[in-house]
């Protein structure tokens, strides 16, 4: 009596809980091998806003100039990247990157009113010269990442990419401080069981890229011994892993079975080849970081540096903001081959003039 009490509720109460679930027209794609059913479900009430919030920069059109146009290093004072350009496609690319980067404040956020263009005397000039040189690294040394699709013209990244019309790109990301120890010397929790935004609010660890974005730290979470020998794969290297995880994941608006097959999260063979592009994206992330965010710490002013001092820096967010292609694979660089040039490598190491140093606080250890 009581188990058929039991079943008639059960009846009862399956079409109400099962209301309450969302049944809009899901979208479906397959990503993985055949039979696998590794289908990625996208919901338009998520996706939707995202899709729509994906704004295309107005072209910039061509500048007429003569056949055979002089280069700008032989007509401007002061060009060490761009110096390969015909003069005209060189102010054709200031106008771009105006509109860019700072489509507010014009030609003036680079270069101070009544100075002379070739003077360096604000930093975000020193700053958008290493960024022009960024920008071309990426799209020469890098096009396993932001080419891997191989279609003619697709694929590459302007400064639109990540700036998308202001200074400051939305989607960047700063070490977080080391959280305050409460207790004697046991209560030390290594930033572990704090959630973190970057990790999509789980508790894996406070801080979930730098060890992956700016540091080498091992990828790994599965065992490949029976028995923990030599060096086996610790809790925290695995809580840290599934952290960067969530924040690959949220950037893309994507599941864990677009890059992997969840029989098993670490066999390569079994993967999809996202995985193989996602592995390119973690090694160029933390180059970019390395090689060209951090040696501009000195020349940001104090406000824009982060909580523990230390310079923004570009997370797999900061180009994708939300779709597993930015701007849902836009060929932005087609119409700007002076951004897919290689860089020459002299102008790579471009100089930081000191008057264009800010002054930077300096913390003291105890405070972070
Ligand atoms: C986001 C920063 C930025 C903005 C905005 C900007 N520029 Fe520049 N400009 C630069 C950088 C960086 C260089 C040096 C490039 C190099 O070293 O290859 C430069 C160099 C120049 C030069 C060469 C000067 C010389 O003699 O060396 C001219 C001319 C110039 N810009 C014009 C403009 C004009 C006109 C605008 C507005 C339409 C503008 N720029 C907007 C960053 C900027
Ligand atoms: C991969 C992403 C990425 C690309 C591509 C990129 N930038 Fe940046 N940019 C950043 C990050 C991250 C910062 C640091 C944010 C800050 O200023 O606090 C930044 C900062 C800047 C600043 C300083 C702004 C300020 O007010 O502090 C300028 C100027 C700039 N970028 C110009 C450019 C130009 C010009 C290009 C294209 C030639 C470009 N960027 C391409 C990520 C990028
Ligand atoms: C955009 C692609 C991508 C997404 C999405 C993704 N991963 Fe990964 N995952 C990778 C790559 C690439 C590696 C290997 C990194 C390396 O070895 O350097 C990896 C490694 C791992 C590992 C370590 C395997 C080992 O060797 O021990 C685990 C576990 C894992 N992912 C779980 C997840 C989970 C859970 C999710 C969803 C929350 C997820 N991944 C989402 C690309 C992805
Ligand atoms: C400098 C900008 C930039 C950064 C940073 C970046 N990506 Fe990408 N990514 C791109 C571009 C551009 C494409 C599109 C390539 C194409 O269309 O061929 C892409 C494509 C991909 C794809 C393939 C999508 C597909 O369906 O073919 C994956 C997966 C991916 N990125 C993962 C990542 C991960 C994970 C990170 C961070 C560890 C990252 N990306 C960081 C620019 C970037």
């Amino acid at each position: 009596m009581k188990r058929f009490h039991t079943a008639l509720l059960a009846t009862l109460l399956a079409p109400l809980l099962l209301a309450g679930c969302e049944k809009p027209p899901m979208d479906s794609t397959q990503t993985g091998f055949r039979g696998t059913a590794m289908g990625a479900v996208q919901n338009p009430r998520i996706v939707g806003p995202v899709e729509a919030a994906q704004k295309l920069p107005d072209p910039v059109p061509a500048i007429p100039s003569p056949p055979v146009s002089p280069l700008s290093r032989d007509v401007f004072k002061n060009v060490q990247v761009l110096g390969d350009l015909p003069a005209g496609e060189f102010t054709r690319t200031m106008l771009a990157i105006t509109a860019w980067v700072a489509p507010q404040e014009g030609c003036a956020y680079c270069h101070k009113a009544g100075d002379e263009l070739s003077a360096d005397t604000l930093y975000t000039k020193v700053v958008a010269r290493k960024m022009i040189a960024m920008t071309r690294h990426i799209n020469t040394d890098w096009k396993q990442h932001v080419a891997a699709s191989g279609d003619a013209g697709a694929g590459g990244v302007t400064c639109y990419t990540c700036h998308r019309g202001q200074p400051v790109p939305a989607r960047i990301w700063f070490t977080a401080p080391a959280p305050r120890q409460t207790g004697g010397s046991t209560a030390d929790s290594n930033g572990q069981n704090r959630p973190a935004v970057a990790a999509g609010l789980t508790s894996l660890g406070i801080d979930p890229l730098s060890p992956y974005l700016l540091g080498n730290e091992r990828i790994r979470a599965a065992a490949t011994t029976a028995l923990p020998v030599n060096a086996p794969i610790s809790i925290q290297q695995t809580e840290k892993t599934f952290g960067l995880m969530m924040h690959m994941s949220q950037s893309l608006g994507v599941n864990c079975t677009y890059c992997h097959n969840t029989r098993s999260h670490a066999e390569w063979a079994e993967s999809p080849p996202t995985r193989t592009t996602a592995f390119h994206g973690i090694n160029m992330a933390r180059d970019l970081n390395v090689a060209y965010m951090l040696p501009l710490t000195q020349v940001f002013p104090a406000n824009r540096l982060g909580p523990t001092g230390d310079v923004a820096k570009v997370s797999c967010a900061t180009c994708h903001q939300g779709l597993f292609k930015p701007l849902k694979g836009a060929p932005l660089l087609k119409d700007h081959p002076a951004l897919g040039a290689p860089v020459a490598a002299a102008s790579d190491t471009t100089s930081v003039p000191s008057t264009a140093v800010a002054k930077v606080a300096t913390r003291p250890a105890t405070q972070r």
